[in-house]
């Protein structure tokens, strides 16, 4: 494990090859504190799965600095487009010249060919893409939990769903990795900021994710958490039903 001393950034493998970088934003800065996570894929073609913000920008390359040098990323993943998604697309894709953003159909359709300074290589749903050893599966969730063009990515070897906004748990202190329980917090929020769609197809999704058999969920809020995950989707998708 790495840490900046000065902002608490740490950066610690959750999964084979799989690294999970922090930021905490203490109860000061954001009522109850809050974390922004980024993962790492290290395989001959490493991918970063969201950016962080434009102001966390330093601090997530330090931490992929600690790892990887970062002009060697390959690929810059997001689930969708919105600030801790992808903020710092950009300033990655100018840091890293073999980098391609790396999304769904609609996201570089609708948004991303237009923002960002190199075209997107765009995943259909179910497609997959070797990173050498780590295998990538895109899934698309349109507005699940929001958003038109979003969707989800499904590592296979490590059978890691990288999942995004789903169970986003507040506050800053927060283990890398869990087995605890993350979804009374991550329910307290939904209930607190009101962050789903209320898509038709919210069980279907949900299921879709399900059938991967998850066994660490790879959070953008919070700990990451290791375990049955059809189980834990399937629970949450019992309580958007309540
Ligand atoms: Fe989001
Ligand atoms: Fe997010």
């Amino acid at each position: 494990m790495e840490t900046n001393k000065e902002t608490g950034t740490r950066i610690d493998e959750i999964a084979s090859g799989i690294f999970r970088i922090s930021t905490p934003v203490p109860p000061a800065e954001m009522p109850g504190g809050f974390t922004f996570n980024q993962y790492l894929i290290v395989d001959d073609a490493p991918l970063l799965y969201h950016t962080g913000t434009r102001r966390l920008f330093p601090l997530v390359q330090e931490a992929i600095a600690s790892v990887i040098p970062p002009h060697s990323l390959r690929y810059i993943g997001f689930s969708h487009y919105e600030a801790d998604e992808c903020g710092s697309l950009n300033d990655f894709l100018e840091v890293a010249p073999k980098a391609e953003p790396l999304c769904s159909t609609i996201a570089k359709m609708v948004t991303i060919d237009d923002i960002a300074t190199r075209p997107a290589h765009a995943l259909a749903d179910g497609e997959e893409l070797s990173l050498g050893t780590h295998v990538v599966r895109w899934i698309d969730t349109p507005h699940l939990p929001h958003a038109w063009e979003c969707g989800h990515l499904f590592e296979k070897t490590t059978q890691t769903l990288f999942c995004g906004d789903l169970f986003t748990q507040s506050g800053h202190e927060h283990d890398p990795l869990t087995t605890g329980d993350i979804l009374e917090n991550s329910e307290g929020m939904r209930d607190a900021m009101d962050y789903f769609s209320q898509t038709r197809r919210v069980h279907e999704l949900i299921e879709k994710l399900a059938l991967t058999s998850p066994q660490v969920l790879a959070c953008m809020h919070g700990s990451a958490w290791q375990g049955d995950g059809a189980s834990l989707l399937r629970q949450l998708a019992g309580r958007l039903a309540a």
